[in-house]
Parts: C-alpha cells; structure tokens; sequence
C-alpha cells in the first residue's frame, strides 16, 4: 500500500527528520473492550447524580475529583484514568467556574488514553443557561484539542427523562478503548422505551446484523467486531469482491450474499437471503449501510457519470432498500432493530474534489435524522457514523503529502483504523443503546476540518 515517498518517510531517517520539523510521533492507542488504567475520578457540578448512578450500574468505581479552590490546583497523586463530570442541571455563568475548578488539576493528570466524559443536558429553559449549556460545547472542543497521549475528551446531552439504565452503552463505550478515535463529540442520548437495564453477554448474542461493502477496509471490520460481539453476520458484497467475501464470512461464520447494492431489487434480496438462511421467522437486527465509492473530480469536471454513479452507491441504495426491509417481510428488520449508514466529514465540511460525494454523504447525515422520529414508535434506532482519514484502500488513493495532511491535522496526529469505525458502529448496533437515534457521530480523532 506504501509507495517509495511514504516508505522514506516512515523510515528511520524520514522519523527523525519528522521530529526535526516538529511533527510528533503519534501516541499508541489504548483500543477494544479496555477500560482506563484506575482511578476514575467523577464530580457533579451542580446536584445531579446520573453519571454517579451510571458508572454505579456499571460497576466501574469512582473517587472525588480534586477541586481547585486555591491558588495553586492540588494534585494527584498518581495519574487518573478518567474524569467524568456531572454538568446536568448547571445553569448559570458562574457556575461553569466548578468546571474549570475540577478539570484543571484533572487534565493535568490525565495518563495516555485517558478519557474527560461531560454530561449535559440537552434542553435547559432560559438566555443564560442556553448560553452555558452551548459554553460547554465549546469547552468540550477545546480540552479535546489539547489533551495529550491520545486522551480525548467528549459531551453527552441527555434528554429529559434519561435514566442511568440508557447511559449504560454510551459510557461504557466512551471510557472503553473501543472509542479510542472520537475525539470533542457531542450527541444526544433519550430516554429508552424499552424498560430497565438491556444487558446481553455478548450484547448481540445471536442477533443478525446485515453489513454492506464488508469484502474489505471498514465494512469487514464492521462485521468482524458485530461477530465478536455475537452476531450472525450477513456479508454482502458486489460479486467482484466474491472470494475476499466468502473467506471473510466463513471466518466470521456469517453468510456471504454477493450483491450490488444499486439493483432495483436489493432489498427483497437481502430479506430473502435472511429468512431461506436463518428461518422465515428470522428478523434482521441491524443494517449496516457501509458500501460506499469515490468518483473525485472538481465539480468543473465532473460528468453526469460519476456523478450518479456515487449518489447512487451512497445514497440513493439506502433509500431504496429501508422500505423493503421495514414492510414487515420475511427476513426483513426487526422492530426494536437498527439502522447505521455510514457519512463522512467530507460530508459534513465539504471537500475539494468531492462534491459527488460530500452530496451523498451529507444526504446520507438528512436521511438518518428524517428516518429517526419517523421509526421511533416502533422502537428502531437510526444513527450515522462519518469518519474522517481512516487507513483504507479508499484513501490509500490519496497521494501521500496530502495523506499525510490528513493523519497530521486532527487532535490525535494519526489517522483512524477500520476498526475505529467498527466499534462506533457496534456502540450503535447495541440493544442497550436504545435511547440513541438520529445522532452522527464523528470518527475523525477531531479532525480539524468540519464542525
Ligand atoms: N476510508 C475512509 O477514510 C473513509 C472516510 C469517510 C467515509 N468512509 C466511508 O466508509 C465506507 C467504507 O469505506 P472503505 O474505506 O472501507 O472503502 P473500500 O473502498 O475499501 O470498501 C468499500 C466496499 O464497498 C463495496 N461496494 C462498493 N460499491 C458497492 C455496491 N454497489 N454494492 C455492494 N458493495 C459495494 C466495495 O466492493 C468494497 O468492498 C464507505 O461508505 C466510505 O465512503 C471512508
């Protein structure tokens, strides 16, 4: 995948000539089902105790954090794993001062990998506590973009009505290292309407998770943490990619559907794949809209061909085959199921060359945020993932300066692995994440470029 340039570079000499020019070797990633090294240091600011409750439900043990009233902040005594403050119910400017008081010694201590996890939430009454509640927003961004050693930092809002039982998955994903590339997000977490805490071990033990483009680069990834996870996973790819395919499913003890996602009929397809396999009662669990192509040309240079030809393969397929799998056939998804499309920050910002696809994947973030409410009644979580530079045969296209750009320009200064969309995507998939619909969430490790 390397070329000479990048072989160079990467090379001793090229390493050391990297540090001369002041580009940092980039922190190793804690990644997978790893919590941070203890403790776990947690706060709230101003009388709520969901984050407590929740990381109680969890079984993960937390201490006070360090309050900095004084004029020097006191310190720990040894690095902390993780900070986690409690923010619901913060209402007024001066109080955002008990945040700068509990973060300052708090970042200091943070060791590699660590995680700031703040809550919020997401509808407050009032000029002032609007004002705060966007505050930190823009303090969560901020401690993202100067944490060290991979540490990141991320804003959960909570709806009215969030119980602990919902922020289960978000928290164990967030101070997991299946989290490890997203870096100053924020989203939005609801209140379930199934009851009580969803745990399954593994949290998708038997469930079926249907995974587009999954021959190679993230959908394989996709469907490799799905399976770790314990689904039975579908692998569908165009037929070209058949061999890679099959490998990969009989790996993964999945089946292998080789189809081009764009045909007319792709929908009864897969839902007829699904129930001559696992049974006409079988139901999908989640659908994983992954397949995706490029087509790059500056917009002054782009034919009709490539233009539909992304719009196509990106989008138009999503819109074709939901209907089919919610009609209620055979083998089509379940109530309760999951639908997970995959954007792109190039979706989000806007990318020179791309306009076909920053089309598409934009469309792809209004898509998911219409189809959301419009399933909420029957309990179907729909959510989006866009993921920034992440090493891929996509962008091992890109000429490698401006790869390089790409790795360099975000909070962590690397790119993402497959694997990085992969465990966002099974955040999503999660039964226990039923309170999370409509979100995009970035994989970009904060990419500079984009929101
Ligand atoms: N790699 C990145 O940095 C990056 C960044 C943002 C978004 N994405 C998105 O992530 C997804 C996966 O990207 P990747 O880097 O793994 O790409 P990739 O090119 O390595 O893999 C895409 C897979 O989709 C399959 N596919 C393409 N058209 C299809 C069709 N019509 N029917 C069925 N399968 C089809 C391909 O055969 C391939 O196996 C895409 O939607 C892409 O747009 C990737």
């Amino acid at each position: 995948m390397a070329g000479p340039l990048e072989r160079l570079f990467y090379s001793g000499p090229g390493q050391a000539l990297a540090g001369k020019l002041g580009l940092p070797e980039p922190p190793e990633l804690r990644r997978g089902r790893s919590l941070p090294p203890e403790p776990v240091v947690a706060t709230s600011l101003a009388g709520s105790t969901l984050a407590a409750d929740t990381l109680a439900l969890l079984g993960v043990p937390a201490r006070p954090a360090l309050v900095d009233d004084a004029d020097e902040p006191p310190t720990y005594a040894d690095r902390i794993g993780c900070i986690v403050v409690d923010a619901a119910g913060l209402r007024t400017i001066g109080e955002l001062e008990r945040l700068r008081a509990v973060l300052r010694p708090a970042v200091r201590a943070l060791a590699g990998s660590g995680r700031v996890v703040m809550l919020a939430d997401a509808e407050v009454d009032g000029l002032e506590a609007n004002a705060v509640r966007q505050a930190l927003d823009g303090i969560n961004r901020t401690v993202g973009k100067e944490l060290r050693r991979g540490a990141t930092s991320n804003l959960i809002s909570v709806a009215p009505g969030t119980r602990a039982s919902d922020l289960v998955s978000t928290f164990g994903f967030l101070l997991e290292g299946r989290s490890a590339f997203v870096d100053g997000q924020a989203w939005t977490v609801g209140p379930a309407s199934t009851s009580g805490l969803v745990t399954g071990s593994p949290p998708l033990a038997d469930r079926i998770v249907v995974v587009t483009g999954a021959a190679r680069g993230i959908g394989a990834q996709i469907a490799t943490v799905a399976a770790r996870d314990g689904a039975r996973v579908v692998c569908i790819d165009v037929p070209a990619g058949g061999e890679a395919l099959a490998d990969l499913a009989n790996h993964l003890r999945g089946t292998a559907l080789q189809l081009d996602i764009t045909a007319a009929d792709a929908g009864e397809r897969i839902a007829a794949h699904v129930a001559s396999r696992y049974g006409t009662d079988a139901r999908i669990h989640g659908i994983v809209h992954n397949a995706g192509i490029t087509r790059d040309k500056l917009l002054a240079n782009t034919d009709a061909g490539r233009w539909a030809a992304v719009l196509n393969v990106n989008l138009a397929a999503q819109l074709r085959i939901n209907p089919v799998l919610l009609d209620g056939r055979d083998g089509g998804l379940a109530e309760e199921g999951r639908i997970v499309s995959i954007a792109s920050t190039s979706g989000i910002a806007g990318n020179r060359g791309q306009a076909n696809y920053a089309a598409s994947k934009a469309g792809v973030v209004g898509l998911v945020r219409a189809l959301a409410p419009e399933l909420a009644d029957r309990r179907i979580t729909v959510n989006a993932v866009a993921p920034g530079f992440i090493e891929t045969d996509m962008t091992a296209k890109i000429p490698f300066v401006q790869r390089e750009v790409f790795r360099r320009t975000n909070s962590l200064g690397q790119g993402g692995r497959p694997v990085d969309v992969a465990e966002t995507i099974g955040y999503f998939l999660d039964p226990a994440s039923a309170g999370i619909t409509g979100q995009v969430i970035r994989v970009c490790g904060q990419n500079l470029v984009g929101q």
